[in-house]
């Protein structure tokens, strides 16, 4: 978890590199630094514990987006699109980051049917459109990937993009809920309207239930955000090349409305890893690692029934701690071994099973047992 320090401190460079480039003449730059120095300091804000830090931080915020907005009076184009040029003037990169991910299929262990499901949903209709347009069928749409902490739901979302020809925006999900700047729905407008400047695109919200929450429960702002997501995505439907893939821990949390037809059509469970599963993650972390003769990915997956990818991770990382600390202390650099494993899984809980218990317990209470029910089957 960043902390608000941090969030600050790159706050404040961002603001003296703005003030710089405002003193250059590069106005435009200028603008886009302000912004994002006011969406950090925003950010240091919401964490901080101290109130009159808080305070501080808030007043930043606004000082500096309302000079980043005063600067922007002349309309900036957004990818040549002209339908956003009378409204306020969000530019391209600060809210997104469109770059390629550099994760690929091979590095996430097991998952394999999920894989195969995301080829299914937006990989193939991208890369054989001609054969769907043959059978008339629709690309494009909505896919949900939903399921337990730190079993792959980012990692597989990245690495779909990077597996089939389409630009990636991500959408920072604190871009868009600034509360403040109060305009957030017109901030999901013009991801689509980027979205449909492309040639293909694929639009991922990770975290989704911060921007999509249910309507009767959110206060206003958040509530226009919910009505914009239902639009733009209903508008989708004559445009076949933006798929919208989005993530969540707490797919009950997600207004239902979304979820019709047309809409989210697809929704994706990524589990727990199972035995083979667990197996394929162990071994993409230990090939780095110099290990004890002992020391395998069977045995290992085996005590790690309802640890997540990123409990194994976690685990790999730790014992390779042991010896590292030891040899630093001035012993004799060993090899990594099954003790020191042991050691590390004497004491750390799995992160699946608290997870579970709520969400089992909300899903019944939303009544969407029959929607949800991999959740409701992970319990017996
Ligand atoms: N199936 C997997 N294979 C390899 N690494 C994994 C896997 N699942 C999780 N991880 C590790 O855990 C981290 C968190 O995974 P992530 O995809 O962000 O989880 P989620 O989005 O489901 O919470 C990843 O960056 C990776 O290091
Ligand atoms: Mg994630």
């Amino acid at each position: 978890m960043p902390k608000s320090s941090s969030f600050a401190a790159e706050a404040r460079g961002l603001a003296k590199a703005a003030k710089a480039a405002e003193q250059t003449g590069n106005i435009e730059k200028a603008r886009s630094l302000y912004l994002k120095a006011a969406d950090k300091f925003n950010q240091a804000s919401s964490l901080n514990p101290d109130k009159l830090d808080k305070n501080t931080q808030h007043g930043l915020a606004k000082h500096f987006y309302e000079h980043g907005r005063s600067l922007g009076k002349q309309p900036a184009s957004i990818g040549g699109s002209s339908q956003v040029q009378d409204e306020p003037i969000l530019l391209k990169d600060e809210l997104i980051i469109s770059e390629k991910p550099d994760i690929g299929f091979s590095d996430i262990g097991g998952l394999d049917s999920v894989k195969e499901d995301m080829k299914k949903a937006i990989i193939y209709p991208f890369t054989h459109k001609k054969l769907y347009d043959y059978y008339n069928q629709k690309s494009g749409g909505g896919v949900l990937l939903y399921g337990p902490p730190g079993c792959g739901k980012t990692m597989i979302a990245k690495a779909a993009a990077t597996e089939c020809d389409a630009d990636f925006i991500n959408v920072e999900t604190s871009t868009i809920m600034s509360k403040w700047v109060g305009e957030s729905e017109k901030s999901i407008k013009q991801v689509f309207s980027i979205a449909r400047d492309c040639n293909r695109a694929i639009i991922f919200f990770d975290e989704f239930d911060a921007v999509a929450g249910r309507r009767g429960e959110l206060e206003d702002y958040a509530k226009r955000i919910v009505n914009e997501l239902l639009q733009q995505m209903d508008g989708m439907d004559k445009n076949d090349n933006i798929l919208v893939l989005a993530a969540t821990n707490e797919p009950w949390a997600i207004d239902p409305a979304l979820r019709r037809p047309g809409r989210f059509k697809k929704l994706i469970f990524i589990p727990p890893p199972d035995l083979e599963a667990r197996k394929a993650i162990f071994n993409i972390y230990l090939q780095k690692l110099p290990l004890e003769n002992n020391v395998d990915a069977a045995t290992l997956s085996k005590k790690t029934d309802m640890y997540s990818g990123a409990d194994i991770k976690a685990i790999c990382d730790d014992a390779a701690e042991i010896p590292l600390q030891e040899a630093l202390e001035g012993k004799k650099a060993r090899k990594i071994a099954l003790n020191d494993f042991s050691t590390v899984l004497s004491s750390r809980r799995s992160s699946i099973i608290p997870w579970q218990r709520l969400a089992v317990e909300q899903v019944r209470k939303s009544g969407e047992e029959d929607i949800f029910k991999e959740i409701i089957e992970l319990e017996t």
